[in-house]
């Protein structure tokens, strides 16, 4: 059976050749890691966010046959988004949760890289969608996990 590698939360993982399944259909159906949501499944929300590469990668729309850098998740990221997590818990960023994963994994790609002024961090969350809680609470808590 052909078979693909791939390098997911510092472990090197080998899969069933993927054809044209996406990252997000891999890490929650392969490997179980389900943490990055497939809402629209057509790149337009980032609720399937995962870093790639050190990126933020919309894994619905990104087949896993063509990833050769590591793929970061949510779930990978825990350590470093403790003091984010427990922002967004503590401040009610968000509600039914469903965007909550993606938006962590993105801020976190955002504070490896220093940016800090809100208006920035409003600008790059832009593309991870939140139905419910009106994105001042999510910024407010990335400010205040990158100070
Ligand atoms: S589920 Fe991937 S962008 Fe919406
Ligand atoms: S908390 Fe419900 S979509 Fe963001």
């Amino acid at each position: 059976m052909a078979e693909h590698r791939l390098v997911v939360n510092g472990t090197t993982v080998t899969v069933a050749a993927p054809g044209l399944r996406s990252v997000a259909e891999v890490l929650r159906e392969d490997l179980g890691l389900t943490a990055a949501k497939v809402a629209c499944g057509r790149g337009e929300c980032g609720a399937c966010t995962v870093l790639v590469g050190g990126e933020p990668r919309m894994a619905c729309s990104t087949p896993a046959i063509l990833v050769r850098d590591e793929i970061e998740t949510s779930e990978g990221l825990a350590e470093e988004s403790e003091r984010l997590r427990r922002s967004f818990a503590d401040r009610g960023a968000f509600q039914c949760g469903f965007c909550t994963p993606g938006q962590i994994v993105h801020a976190i790609a955002l504070l490896r890289r220093g940016i800090s002024d809100p208006g920035r961090i409003r600008h790059e969350l832009s593309g991870n969608l939140c139905r419910c809680t009106g994105y001042q609470a999510i910024v407010d808590c990335v400010v205040e996990a990158g100070s």
